[in-house]
């Protein structure tokens, strides 16, 4: 059995990227997980990480971190996880990251390796993994205890796919779904577009159950924790059409749904603005896109000039996330 190492930095928000990518680059190099910064996702390997950079709720808190942490002078603490076959190489291990990491002149002001039992890995990143409560949610993994009082419970495994529940986006398209439910808004169709783990599906399906439920994503990954989504809160995936990777692009989801009622996209503003023109011909007369995954500001703004063409603005709404200075935005077009 392989055994694991991790090593503990302290190291500027400003440099996260450079080493993480350098490091990454060492095949023994197995992951990454921020510490202490209320996401607690894990990074996948190099080879996966390409796949991921659009989707996992790990790649995606570490981009939006180091997109927003460019002349941020700001101390974050990471674990990085290496795997080795045997004790022998830890020592040639630790000889190469610390070789690597004194050629790229970096401040590191910690730098503890521990080795780790398989079960120190899984408790670790149980640990680092929180519940979210807001409004009348609880979204957690399944290893918490759920808050018996929030009227939605929804239990989402932390893994290859965003939308645990942390996020603002997450949160603010639940929220909304309710609001769009209690104004009695008609759905008798909608697709979650970039459904990632499911949860906003899930939601939808149960707030709408009669409609003709739809939901895709592009990262193929995200099939199987739409699945495990959908089982660990006792509902049937099959309830809801999927498509995953190549089928899930919009132009060829038009061809098969014709039209939908409600379209749910928690996608980055940058790929929405691409998407506006397909969303337009895929709403019936009278229906509306909840977008959220916009930050305020020059991305919102970039997104509207192209979303106005053939969009209004319903309604708006805006939250931040903790320990952030920018707001997400969350959108109703019609
Ligand atoms: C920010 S996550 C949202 C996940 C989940 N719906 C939520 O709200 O938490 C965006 C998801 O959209 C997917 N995605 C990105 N562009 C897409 C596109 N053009 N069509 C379908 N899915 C897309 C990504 O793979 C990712 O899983």
């Amino acid at each position: 059995m392989s055994i694991l190492h991790s090593l503990s930095l302290e190291i500027k928000s400003k440099q996260l990227e450079l080493i993480i990518v350098r490091l990454s680059e060492l095949k023994a190099f197995s992951g990454v997980q921020e510490v202490g910064l209320g996401d607690g996702g894990l990074i996948d390997p190099p080879e996966g990480y390409e796949v991921l950079e659009f989707g996992s709720a790990a790649a995606a808190s570490f981009d939006e971190h180091c997109r927003k942490s460019q002349g941020n002078d700001d101390l974050v603490r990471v674990l990085l996880y290496f795997e080795l076959e045997t004790l022998n190489e830890f020592s040639e291990l630790k000889a190469e990251v610390g070789s690597l990491l004194a050629s790229m002149k970096v401040d590191i002001s910690l730098g503890l390796w521990e080795t780790l039992k398989p079960e120190d890995y899984l408790e670790n990143y149980k640990q680092n993994s929180s519940a979210s409560e807001f409004g009348d949610f609880w979204v957690g993994p399944p290893w918490k205890e759920a808050n018996l009082r929030k009227k939605y419970r929804y239990v989402v495994e932390p893994g290859m796919a965003f939308g645990t529940g942390d996020h603002p986006t997450t949160q603010m398209c639940l929220e909304r779904l309710n609001e769009i439910a209690e104004n009695e808004f008609v759905v008798n169709s909608f697709l979650d577009l970039g459904t990632g783990s499911g949860v906003l599906a899930l939601h939808a399906k149960r707030l709408f159950p009669t409609a003709l439920a739809w939901a895709s994503d592009l990262d193929p990954h995200c099939a199987e924790e739409f699945k495990k989504t959908f089982a660990m809160n006792q509902q049937d995936p099959a309830s809801v059409t999927v498509r995953f990777g190549n089928t899930a692009v919009l132009s060829r989801l038009r061809d098969e749904l014709k039209q939908v009622d409600l379209l749910i996209s928690n996608i980055y503003s940058e790929v929405l603005a691409t998407l506006v023109e397909d969303a337009r011909k895929l709403l019936s007369p009278g229906g509306i896109w909840l977008i959220s995954g916009v930050l305020a500001g020059k991305p919102e703004q970039e997104l509207m000039d192209s979303a106005s063409k053939h969009f209004q603005v319903q309604e708006r709404w805006t939250q931040q996330k903790l320990g952030e200075e920018d707001s997400w935005v969350c959108l109703i077009l019609k």
